[in-house]
């Protein structure tokens, strides 16, 4: 087998340079863990942003003793930082990164092998240094080549740039992965990496051949074996075809689905002008849950990449981490001998 290794193995102690995005609220304490068990980076996600900030960073730190408990390598955890009006982050962000760093200084075992934050939708200026304080990599999340710029300017040491057709949370300003993965590549000098639409060893080596560092996913790893995704659910993303993906008003802003018959009834939920934001968020949370739980995928709302309509199997990551490495490999290989000096 072929294998690649690049800056962002170096910097995180990885093997392949491959990331599990973060995919709140779900739980993604398995699929985690077998990402970086299998080479990869993966990440710990949030339980919500509209729950009870105390309980929340609660299951949180759960999740993350669990990860450690089933892998000895370094993996990651995701926080999404909203804000108020006022411009004070949402109690939720801040009780997730507070425990966090707090756990980390204080030495608790369970998060020996946690390397890295990623911050995503906001900037955490309050935390950045405390990041890096507790021994902790800062990695950002951004949409666009001005937000990378200004993420760097203020430290932090990888980027990941993820265009539109990402799945969940996705852009208010849609820039698709292709036109923006080379630009930020550039714009930085810390480790790029690139995320919405990848799916394969052919996304790996293009990105890799634009000067990115590494890739991160998150669709393509909910149809995998190693993770608590409901059979439905996985099924839904393997038989999904172009134009099966819709963006509708999420949580916090725009966010891509696999259409299904949840969207009209949020629809009629929002057109009705009976529920306030926070119910029609709570809402929303709940048919996430039915659908990756129960696996009722008609009345339950089914996050999703556009690149759902390119995955066509349900995969082993122990095999599919390596293999897709390995294509990258090849891939590179083949396209370095069309070189002629
Ligand atoms: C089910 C689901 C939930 C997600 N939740 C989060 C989240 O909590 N925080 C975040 O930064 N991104 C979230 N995302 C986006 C992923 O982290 C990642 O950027 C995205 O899936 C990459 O695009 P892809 O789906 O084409 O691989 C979510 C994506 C999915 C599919």
């Amino acid at each position: 087998m072929k294998t690649l290794t690049t800056p962002l193995c170096e910097i995180l102690g990885i093997t392949h340079p491959i990331i599990q995005d973060g995919m709140g609220t779900y739980n993604t304490a398995s699929l985690a863990a077998a990402v970086s068990e299998a080479g990869g980076l993966g990440s710990a996600s949030i339980p919500g942003m509209n729950i009870d900030p105390g309980k929340g960073a609660s299951l949180l730190q759960k999740q993350i003793e669990t990860i450690a408990s089933r892998t000895s390598k370094p993996f990651a955890v995701n926080i999404p930082v909203g804000r108020i009006s006022t411009g004070a982050m949402l109690p939720t962000s801040e009780a997730y990164l507070s425990m966090v760093i707090r756990e980390k200084q204080n030495g608790n075992p369970g998060f020996r092998k946690l390397a890295a934050i990623t911050t995503s939708a906001g900037f955490p200026n309050e935390y950045s240094d405390k990041i890096h304080g507790a021994g902790l990599l800062h990695i950002h999340k951004v949409g666009s080549v001005k937000h990378a710029r200004k993420a760097v300017e203020k430290g932090v040491d990888i980027i990941i740039a993820s265009g539109y057709e990402m799945g969940g949370h996705t852009h208010a300003n849609p820039v698709h992965t292709m036109i923006l993965a080379p630009q930020v590549i550039q714009a930085v000098d810390v480790p790029g990496v690139i995320s919405g639409g990848i799916a394969d060893g052919a996304g790996l080596a293009a990105v890799l051949a634009m000067g990115g560092a590494g890739v991160a996913m998150g669709t393509r790893f909910i149809a995998t074996e190693e993770n608590d995704w409901n059979e439905n659910y996985k099924r839904m993303i393997v038989n999904a075809q172009e134009g099966s993906d819709r963006v509708i008003t999420g949580v916090y802003g725009p966010a891509r689905f696999l259409y299904t018959r949840a969207i009209d009834e949020l629809k009629e939920l929002e057109n009705s002008g009976q529920y306030t934001e926070s119910e029609l968020a709570s809402w929303k949370d709940q048919r996430m849950q039915l659908s990756m739980e129960t696996g009722n995928v008609e009345e339950g709302l089914v996050p999703s990449g556009q690149v759902a309509c390119a995955i066509r199997e349900i995969v082993r990551i122990s095999e599919f981490l390596p293999g897709m490495a390995h294509d990258a490999a090849s891939l590179l290989k083949n396209a370095y001998s069309l070189v002629k000096q």
